[in-house]
């Protein structure tokens, strides 16, 4: 270990953003200057995806234009749809969607210039045809067959409809959309990052949202939504949620869902996401719903009691996801349909000034050594 060294990037500053700010002193975070649990209670996600893009708030025309733009970029070809259907059924919806996220790039070979009317239309374009995706291989490896976006509902709405075929309440379908909003976007994140370095090798937009995915996909960043539910489902019982937590913590075991690398003493998006999770537990009304409740609150109590450690967005959110429907390994899709607007923000600011990502390293292997002959190796 070297003083010099920033180990995992930890409190290092590598670039100017004007896309949302983290401030973990006060355990706030603001989209282009508005708070994130003001935008999710009073914006619909649509509202703020055109916020994250276009640095402000949309009046009314501004919005329906907006709306009318994503709506006639839905739709998959059939060939990726064939594709899509040959995908292994086992393979995780993850590696299915990075997968083709990367064939939307090989249907868009027109992109070579970087200029960001043509970013914004891509941005735009996996905006819309992602939702489809992951319910399109949601329905799919169910051996069901998809169905098409329907023009007439909103951007959370349609997504219940490609899934299920019918779309819920509008207090559930508010969940879901408040999630979409609280998720959108977090800074210089390790996917956002990831997304950023890629652009930066002017290698398109297309290959930085690919590999955003695959980092995106990890249980350190936003495969946590996932773990969070299996934890609870190993759980089982409320009355067995404290001993668990603490059997957990004393054999050092990482808690799901639990932690962050900025925020020390609790996360802001937390609280909106915990009311949405409650409601849906209320709307769903089983004991199964309350049970997970349950446990969620005791290990919550105990995690911060024993360690200080504060729950993040996934803690609430993979329990939520469960309660509208969702299979477990959907949830971090889901998280991508929303963060397609952050990473999307962040891809388009780093090509607007850009300068290649290439930090340096610390060696540690071999001094400079000749090469031996074979016999003498
Ligand atoms: N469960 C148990 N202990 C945890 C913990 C967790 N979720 N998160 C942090 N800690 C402990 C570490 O073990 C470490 O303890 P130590 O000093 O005794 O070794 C200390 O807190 C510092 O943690 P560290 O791993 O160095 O922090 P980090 O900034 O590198 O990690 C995360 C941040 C998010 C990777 C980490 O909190 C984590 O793995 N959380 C679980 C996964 C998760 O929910 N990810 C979603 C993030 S939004």
């Amino acid at each position: 270990m070297s003083d010099d060294v920033k180990y995992g990037l930890a409190g290092v500053m590598t670039d100017d953003t004007a896309v949302s700010k983290v401030m973990p002193e006060t355990n706030s975070l603001t989209y282009r200057g508005y708070a994130v649990q003001d935008l999710a209670t009073q914006c619909r996600f649509e509202e703020t995806a055109y916020l994250i893009w276009n640095k402000e708030l949309p009046n009314q025309s501004q919005l329906d234009e907006f709306n009318a733009k994503e709506k006639s970029l839905r739709g998959l070809s059939d060939d990726l749809i064939s594709v899509m259907r040959k995908f292994p059924k086992d393979a995780h919806p993850m590696a299915t969607l990075r997968t083709a996220v990367s064939f939307l790039g090989l249907e868009d070979r027109d992109i070579e210039d970087h200029a960001t009317e043509d970013l914004y239309e891509r941005a735009m374009l996996m905006y819309a045809k992602i939702p489809q995706i992951v319910a399109t291989d949601f329905r799919l490896r169910n051996g069901k067959e998809p169905i098409a976006p329907d023009s007439s509902l909103g951007f959370s709405e349609n997504f219940f409809h490609m899934c299920f075929g019918e779309v819920p309440a509008e207090e559930t379908v508010k969940c879901f959309d408040i999630s979409m909003t609280l998720y959108a976007e977090h800074s210089f994140n390790a996917s956002t990052f990831t997304s950023r370095v890629i652009a930066s090798s002017l290698s398109g937009i297309y290959s930085a949202v690919t590999g955003a995915i695959g980092s995106l996909k990890g249980p350190l960043h936003g495969g946590a939504n996932e773990a969070v539910m299996y934890m609870l489902q190993e759980v089982g019982t409320a009355e067995n949620a404290r001993a668990w937590m603490l059997d957990a913590l004393a054999t050092k075991k990482k808690i799901m869902g639990f932690g962050h690398r900025v925020y020390r003493s609790g996360d802001s998006r937390v609280p909106t996401m915990t009311d949405a999770y409650k409601k849906m537990v209320d709307i769903i009304d089983t004991d199964e719903a309350r049970k997970y409740w349950e446990m969620s609150r005791i290990l919550d109590e105990t995690m911060v009691s024993e360690k200080g450690i504060y729950p993040n967005l996934d803690f609430p959110a993979g329990p939520a996801y469960y309660l509208m429907g969702f299979e477990i390994p959907m949830f971090t899709p889901i998280f991508v349909m929303s963060r397609i607007t952050g990473w999307t923000a962040h891809i388009m600011e780093q090509l607007g000034d850009n300068k290649l990502i290439r930090p340096l390293s610390n060696y540690t292997g071999e001094d400079q050594r000749d090469v031996p002959p074979m016999s003498a190796r």
